[in-house]
């Protein structure tokens, strides 16, 4: 496979992943009750689509298809971000979750960015690279400014009390259960967990 097959696969990734954040970024700036959050993930979801242009001209150029490829890392940093949603938490404590889900899709995008910048470099693909430079400097200020506007979310979630938590669900049981999994599959090759550290769950 060519670099440039490799390229125009990661295209079509990344076309994925700004076509499902169309659908998702609206769902984040719903739940976001910080005003600022708020605006933050509209403002975004409207760079998003011309992210979604841009890409389209990418495609043109190359001459190829933008679809045929669904981008299941995305898929999976989205359904997070909806956990998220869906949690229980209050006041600040819950638009702190949507800062960590918000800063992951920029960095996903960040890293597919700075992939296929290099590859189009390489392939001395000058008009390629250009529009692909825009959306990831919109994605690196995105992150930029969650951080910034997560600051106080965070300082004033720090201050909230520790909600008394309820049963788990099943989802939550499942979750949990994985979790477990994840350590014993991963046990022969890391040290033990310290018996020493308070658990709490
Ligand atoms: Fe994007
Ligand atoms: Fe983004």
């Amino acid at each position: 496979m060519a670099l440039k097959d490799v390229l125009i696969d990661e295209l079509r990734d990344m076309y994925s992943a700004e076509n499902q954040l169309v659908k998702a970024l609206p769902k984040l700036a719903k739940g976001a009750k910080n005003p600022e959050l708020k605006a933050l993930f509209t403002s975004h979801l409207q760079e998003t689509k011309g992210q979604v242009e841009r890409l389209r001209q990418v495609f043109e150029h190359l001459g190829k298809k933008a679809t045929g490829q669904h981008c299941n890392g995305m898929e999976g940093v989205i359904k997070e971000g909806s956990e998220q949603l869906e949690k229980d938490e209050i006041g600040a404590s819950f638009d702190a979750g949507l800062i960590g889900a918000g800063l992951r899709t920029e960095h996903y995008e960040i890293a597919g960015y700075t992939a296929v910048i290099s590859m189009a470099k390489l392939l001395g693909e000058k008009e390629i690279v250009s529009l692909l430079t825009e959306n990831l400097n919109e994605e690196v200020a995105a992150a930029k400014k969650i951080v910034a506007a997560g600051a106080p979310i965070l300082k004033a979630a720090s201050k909230e009390p520790e909600a008394p938590k309820g049963p788990k669900s099943a989802k939550e049981k499942q979750s949990d259960k994985k979790s477990q999994e994840d350590e014993k599959k991963a046990a022969s090759s890391v040290s033990k967990p310290s018996s020493k550290s308070q658990i709490k769950n």
